[in-house]
């Protein structure tokens, strides 16, 4: 049966007390559902390895709770929490073939021969490996993406409770990488064993999690589906971490029960339904706040409307499902280049061509220009 995992006000502060101290998880709160694939997604340093080293008991953490379903494992060591875990740096045993290397944990739990070899073998075919497994080569004589998936068998033999996988994918190649996502999916999915997954790629955690947590300095800034993540970012951060969003100054013009209306430094007019403000207030005439577009939610055309600025196309590109206009504009005392997505070529644009670049109101969203960091 998987387990939920609960994450009770986590806090770790390395070298407590020194003056080198390092505060890498501060007050961290969450759960994941029993059987879930759960991403941990952020820049480098924002403690997603603290955290996952953390659930393992392999850092003591300075505050908080952490439980297996209902069981408080806080104070429980490493070896006593049957768990699974590939690290950042994956190693498999050079010296051993690849049987011992996923029959390891097997061997330290001291099951019998013929049972490790039945659990040896149903794992290497659920990660793919049933040939290589007769080979039975070195690990050093196998593929990146191979070499991988012994690592994964290796943590999911003896039926962990949860399974932790802190960038599992970072020594692969862009394609491997892809194709892996979706194996450790579907392997995640075939054993149902509660798991996060670390990575600072969004699209791979994207594609891979069933929900997701952007973690930022040590804070959890947000937590949903992918869907909820790339529609309804809570904050800047969160939206350029998740994606692409051109950002804008404006001011609040007009608030009622229609939505919003904005100003944009060069006098563009905006209407947005009331749904796509993220503040966590309603808006006062005359407010200053944040204007985000994606690309997608930002057109090029010829005609100069209410709604739009002018600027210069530096360059298009075409890239498959869409095509890319990157167009210069003069606002707020600076040229920015903003990233404007075309389900296809703008007749009549080209190159170094003046076009008008209109905000699509109905999918912005405002944002609070008060705390960010
Ligand atoms: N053993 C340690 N002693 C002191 N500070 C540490 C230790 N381990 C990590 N840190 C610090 O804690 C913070 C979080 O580190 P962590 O390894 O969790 O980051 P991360 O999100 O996994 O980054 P990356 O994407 O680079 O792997 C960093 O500032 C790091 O320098
Ligand atoms: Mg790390």
């Amino acid at each position: 049966m998987s387990l939920s995992l609960t994450y009770e006000g986590v806090d770790k502060i390395f070298d407590k007390g020194s003056k080198h101290a390092v505060h890498a998880l501060k007050e961290v709160s969450f759960t994941i559902n029993p059987g879930e694939l759960f991403c941990l997604l952020g820049p480098s340093g924002c403690g997603k390895t603290t955290l996952l080293r953390s659930t393992a008991g392999l850092e003591t953490i300075t505050g908080g709770r952490i439980f297996y379903g209902d069981n408080d494992v806080t104070t429980i060591p490493p070896f006593r929490r049957n768990i699974g875990m590939v690290f950042q740096s994956f190693a498999l045993y050079p010296h051993m073939n690849v049987y011992e290397n996923v029959a390891y944990g097997l061997r330290v739990r001291k099951l019998p021969d013929a049972q490790v070899k039945e659990k040896v073998t149903s794992i290497m075919e659920l990660v793919g490996l049933g040939d290589v497994l007769k080979r039975n080569p070195s690990p050093t004589a196998l593929s990146g993406g191979q070499q991988q998936r012994v690592a994964i068998a290796r943590a999911l033999v003896y039926d962990p409770d949860i399974l932790l996988l802190d960038e599992p994918l970072a020594n692969l190649d862009a394609k491997l990488r892809r194709y892996m996502r979706a194996e450790i999916r579907r392997i995640q999915k075939a054993t149902n064993i509660t798991t996060i997954f670390v990575t600072h790629d969004q699209e791979e955690a994207m594609a891979v999690g069933d929900r997701l947590a952007v973690l930022r300095d040590g804070i959890v800034e947000q937590i949903g589906t992918s869907d909820e993540l790339y529609n309804k970012p809570r904050n800047p951060f969160v939206a350029n971490f998740i994606g692409k969003m051109n950002f804008f100054n404006a001011s609040i013009t007009g608030a009622g029960e229609e939505g919003y209306q904005v100003r944009l430094s060069d006098g563009a007019f905006i209407q947005l339904p009331k749904g796509n403000s993220r503040l966590d207030h309603d808006a006062q005439v005359g407010e200053e706040v944040l204007l985000g577009a994606r690309p997608e939610h930002l057109a090029v055309g010829l005609a100069k409307t209410a709604n739009s600025m002018t600027g210069r196309v530096t360059i298009i590109q075409h890239l498959g499902h869409i095509v890319r206009y990157e167009v210069k504009v003069a606002l707020e005392a600076s040229e920015r280049t903003l990233e404007v997505d075309m389900d296809g070529l703008v007749a009549g644009i080209a190159e170094k061509d003046e076009v008008q670049v209109s905000v699509i109101g109905s999918k912005a969203a405002i944002y609070t220009r008060k705390g960010e960091r």
